[in-house]
């Protein structure tokens, strides 16, 4: 056994693995929210489609996607390995600790907030990203230039109660995650200091909410036409 795999085979190896495919798939939402809000433009879903065409279509994009996808697989591996482990252990080299009901509470529950979240991402996947790489989305004309409509597919989608029920629900869930995971991850990789835990609790809070109640209010403002 080399010293890596020796390191990633121990529960703190394992535990910084989450951590640091935890703050990336952090970033990919920051990045994420900040092309979708597009779609609240009043302009027919011109910008959102030129930005999902240029995302799906461009090299460096599509090379970062593909380690988009590992890590997402990485981060749900590894927590399914630690908490089979921590099971064994009885709880004793869980999520580090961190104060306040809801931090308690979201920590509980990691397990089962992201096993809700895992569920919204194979239905959101399916029916967006799915369909931009091997359907056949209708294609239409922007200022001479042949777009797929995503965001008609968006549309279509954003109509329908149930699936508006689901990712108002799934954002909850994901605003927990983040509540404590944020924390967590920085607590992990030894990141927390007295001088900055102030900060960096107020940016994690304060991102757990504004970026999970934006995209539930996508499909909501979209729902009711707002
Ligand atoms: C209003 C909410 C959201 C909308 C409208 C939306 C829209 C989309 C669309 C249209 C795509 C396909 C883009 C393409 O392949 O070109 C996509 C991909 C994706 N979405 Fe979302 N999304 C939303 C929320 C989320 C959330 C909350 C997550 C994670 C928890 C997420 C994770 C992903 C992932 C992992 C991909 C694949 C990205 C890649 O190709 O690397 N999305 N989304």
């Amino acid at each position: 056994m080399t010293w890596f795999t020796k390191f990633l085979s121990s529960s703190l190896g394992k535990k910084i693995l989450m951590a640091l495919t935890g703050l990336f798939l952090i970033l990919f939402l920051a990045v994420h929210l900040i092309g979708n809000l597009q779609l609240l433009k009043d302009d027919g879903g011109e910008a959102f489609n030129v930005y999902a065409e240029f995302m799906s279509t461009n090299p460096l994009i599509q090379t970062v996607s593909k380690g988009n996808f590992a890590f997402i697989v990485i981060h749900i591996v590894w927590a399914l390995i630690l908490t089979i482990q921590n099971r064994k252990a009885r709880g004793t080299v869980g999520y580090a600790q961190t104060s306040g009901k809801s931090s308690i509470w979201a920590s509980r529950n990691m397990g089962i907030l992201g096993t809700a979240i895992l569920i919204f991402l194979v239905i959101h996947l399916k029916h967006f990203w799915a369909e931009m790489h091997f359907g056949s989305v209708p294609v239409v004309n922007i200022d001479g230039k042949e777009v797929r409509d995503l965001a008609g597919i968006v549309d279509y989608w954003f109509h329908v109660n149930w699936y508006v029920a689901i990712y108002v629900v799934a954002m909850a869930a994901l605003g927990f995650h983040l509540w404590h995971g944020f924390a967590s991850a920085f607590q992990t990789l030894g990141l927390n200091h007295l001088k900055y835990n102030a900060v960096i609790n107020f940016v994690g809070k304060t991102f757990s909410v504004v970026v999970p109640a934006l995209f539930a209010w996508i499909p909501i403002a979209t729902f009711f036409d707002i």
